[in-house]
């Protein structure tokens, strides 16, 4: 970019600020400062794949102010949309370039850690990675927003750092995204891909049942399993089972290293299903893509997220920590899947009996600690809810019956001591 188009950002930055009234408590009369918002830049333009950054240094004092300047700085300047933001001692102020300005980001020219997946690049940095320092991620974005390209980076940028015996995917893609089909080949598949939705249902029905062989033996928690979930709304919806089987590798895979990976359209807590809230709490890193207003609270967990202003393609919002960082994700091109390391033929699919059967996907999540916390300590059906979600008269069921357990124990076992 021309340096001349950097300085009109820079420009629209003095205007406005300097054009700004900005009022100081003096005692107890606000005082008005002739010279508008005082500030210094820090620093040059950042210039990212979809806007540029400018950041500057204000007085504390001003930060109210300044934080509401987006749409003036944006019309100042002819962005489309300038987000506004404190990063610690600082202010950045990040003009949207105009769509025909936008660069494209390619895997190939970002560098790639074994630590974490690279996805694309931040609007101020060169690359942007996720670790799995929060075990699950999710993707929210309207229709051709970018999730499933998105999903597609993960998968690309993991396995061109990790040999097949570190890490396993399972893809599940019921809507059949032919996105995917480039990996039906992939070394690193635990199970061939699901190409629909009676397929995925089996694909988690799998990921529980290598839960439980972790659960047995450690050792099989060295290798990384990531369970990859496009549309996951849609699979819940459709297939109802599979809600309370992704709530139970939400809530017990991360620390057997299975990883869940889901995408989804909308981002209300029923996308994972009628105990979603449970599941949806596991989540709390997130990918955010353009999303409608109203959306925009529910899928990023923070006040004040403009995802309607995003301009898709791949433009995002990553949510750390209740922190946000945009990015633009990478689109894979053709030489990306020319590396990618294949097997001859398709792994098998699991039998059946690698299958977890129906008395694992309970709608019930047993954790006998939890469970325990719940009927011995609280003893109450309220407990039990918040323990493990559902409705009121299956937990009150529930509490009747470990109170005439525990009166059916006493009474064995005193008629054992007499007699
Ligand atoms: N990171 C990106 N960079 C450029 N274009 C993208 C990017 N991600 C998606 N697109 C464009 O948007 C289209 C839809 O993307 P897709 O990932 O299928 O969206 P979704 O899964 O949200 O419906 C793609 O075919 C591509 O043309
Ligand atoms: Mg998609």
């Amino acid at each position: 970019m021309k340096q001349s188009e950097n300085r009109l950002y820079l420009q629209a930055v003095t205007y406005v600020l300097c054009h700004t009234d900005a009022t100081r408590r003096h005692l107890m009369r606000r005082v008005k400062l002739e010279s508008g918002v005082p500030f210094r830049f820090h620093n040059r333009p950042v210039i990212g794949p979809q806007c540029v950054t400018v950041t500057i240094q204000i007085r504390d004092e001003d930060l109210k102010t300044v934080l509401t300047l987006g749409d003036r700085l944006a019309m100042a300047s002819g962005s489309p949309f300038a987000r506004v933001y404190r990063d610690l001692a600082l202010v950045r102020v990040e003009f949207t370039l105009p769509r025909g300005r936008w660069r494209e980001v390619h895997l190939s020219q970002l560098p790639h850690r074994a630590s974490s997946a690279t996805i694309g690049q931040k609007a101020l940095g060169p690359v942007a990675r996720v670790d799995w320092h929060n075990p699950h991620k999710s993707i929210f974005g309207a229709t051709r927003s970018g999730k499933t390209t998105c999903l597609a980076n993960f998968i690309l940028s993991l396995a061109r750092t990790h040999q097949p015996g570190e890490y396993q995917f399972l893809i599940l893609n019921p809507k059949n995204d032919i996105t995917f089909q480039p990996f039906a080949r992939l070394a690193h598949l635990a199970a061939p891909l699901a190409n629909n939705y009676e397929d995925s249902a089996n694909l988690l029905r799998f990921a529980l049942a290598e839960m439980e062989r972790r659960r047995q033996d450690n050792e099989r928690c060295r290798q990384r399993w990531v369970v990859v979930v496009d549309e996951v709304s849609q699979l819940t919806q459709i297939n109802p089972e599979t809600g309370p089987m992704l709530t139970q590798l939400s809530q017990m895979a991360g620390g057997l290293n299975i990883n869940l990976l889901v995408a989804s359209q909308a981002a209300n807590p029923s996308v994972f299903g009628d105990k979603g809230s449970l599941a949806k709490a596991n989540f709390p890193s997130r990918i955010v893509f353009q999303l409608p207003r109203e959306q925009a609270y529910l899928a990023t967990g923070l006040e004040g997220q403009h995802t309607e202003k995003l301009g898709g393609d791949g433009d995002g919002l990553a949510i750390v920590n209740g922190r946000t960082t945009r990015f633009r994700a990478a689109l894979p091109e053709e030489r990306d899947y020319e590396t990618l390391p294949r097997s001859a033929q398709e792994p098998t699919p699991p039998d059946q009996d690698q299958l977890a059967g129906d008395c694992l996907v309970d709608e019930w999540q047993i954790d006998p600690d939890r469970l325990a916390y719940a009927l011995v300590i609280k003893n109450s059906a309220t407990a039990l809810r918040s323990q493990f979600g559902g409705g009121t008269a299956k937990a009150m069921l529930v509490r009747d019956y470990s109170q005439l357990l525990k009166q059916r124990i006493r009474y064995w076992r005193q008629l054992r001591e007499g007699a």
